[in-house]
Order: C-alpha cells, then structure tokens, then sequence
C-alpha cells in the first residue's frame, strides 16, 4: 500500500499584535503560512495581560519582561498550529533571528528581517523545540485534544 515517508511535525506559529495591526503584513505572513505548512487549527485572539505573564514566565525578571508582556496583551494576534516535516526547525527558519538589527543584517529576507520594528515588536513567534509546541500549543488550542495530536505522532500518519 502507500506509505507516507516524511514524519508530520506540529508547531505553535503566531502572528503578534504588531504585524495583525497591518492588514498587508498580516496577508503576506497568512501566504508564507500557507505556503510552507498544512494549516491545522486557526484562531484569533487578544491576550489580557495575565496570560501574556503566564506564557512568558520563562522570561520573568529580564530586562525586556514587561515591555514584553504589556506588547502582547496590546491588541488581537492570530495563532495557527501548522504542521510539516521539521516544522518547528523550518518555521524558526523562515522567522529569522529574534533581535531585529541581526535579523536585518544577517537573514534580510526572514519575516522579522522584512517585518520587525523592534526586538520586541517582532512580528512572529514560533515554538523552539518539541516541548514547547506541546506547551505552546496547549496554552493556545486547550480544546485541541491530545488525542488528536497522538494520532499526528504515528509513523505514515
Ligand atoms: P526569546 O524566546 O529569546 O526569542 P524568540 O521569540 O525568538 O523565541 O524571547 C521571547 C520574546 O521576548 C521575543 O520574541 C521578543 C522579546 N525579547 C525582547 O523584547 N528583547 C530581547 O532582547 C529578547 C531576547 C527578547
Ligand atoms: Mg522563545
């Protein structure tokens, strides 16, 4: 029978409050999207500053926190759970470098090289690692259910 070859993988994309609040950046970040990935789930959602805290909470006491947690909660972003082969690898890759003067200098043609107005108002975020997307992806879809993303871990799903 057929077999699939290339193993699926989930990741937590999002687009931030900076880039939603641009319809032309927002359509060109949804295209790249649907270019690169299958388009699993999709939701809009503003943040209340309580959830910014908790999403972040790795970040707790650095210098750039709450500049951060106030930019997050600031206005509606749009979150995808998208999937390929080395999606979170690949969707890392085409964001680019978190601070914008690298991501401009080093990987102009990344989304935040093209997109980011600041370190913080960086256009994108992506999960770093297969723990993450979990906890990312859980933290945003809670209704998401873990049934369904055992399924997408089988081999030739
Ligand atoms: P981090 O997890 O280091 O970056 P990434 O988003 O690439 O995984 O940091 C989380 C967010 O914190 C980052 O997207 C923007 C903000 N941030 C700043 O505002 N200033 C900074 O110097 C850093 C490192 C991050
Ligand atoms: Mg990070």
């Amino acid at each position: 029978g057929m077999t699939c070859a290339k193993a699926l993988q989930l990741t937590l994309a999002v687009i931030k409050p900076d880039a939603v609040a641009h319809p032309l950046i927002l359509e060109a970040l949804h295209q790249k999207i649907v270019e690169n990935f299958i388009i699993i789930r999709k939701k809009d959602l503003t943040w209340r500053r309580g959830d910014s805290e908790r999403f972040y909470a790795e970040h707790a006491g650095r210098f750039f926190y709450q500049r951060l947690v106030e930019f997050m909660s600031s206005g509606p972003m749009r979150a995808y759970i998208i999937a390929r082969e080395d999606a979170i690898t690949h969707w890392r890759g085409m964001m680019g470098p978190t601070k914008v003067f690298r991501a401009r200098y080093t990987s102009p043609d990344s989304l935040r090289g093209q997109y980011g107005l600041t370190d913080t108002r960086n256009t994108t975020h992506g999960s770093d690692s297969i723990e993450s997307a979990r906890r990312e992806i859980a933290f945003f879809f809670p209704e998401f259910l873990a049934d369904t993303w055992m399924k997408m871990e089988e081999p030739g799903f």
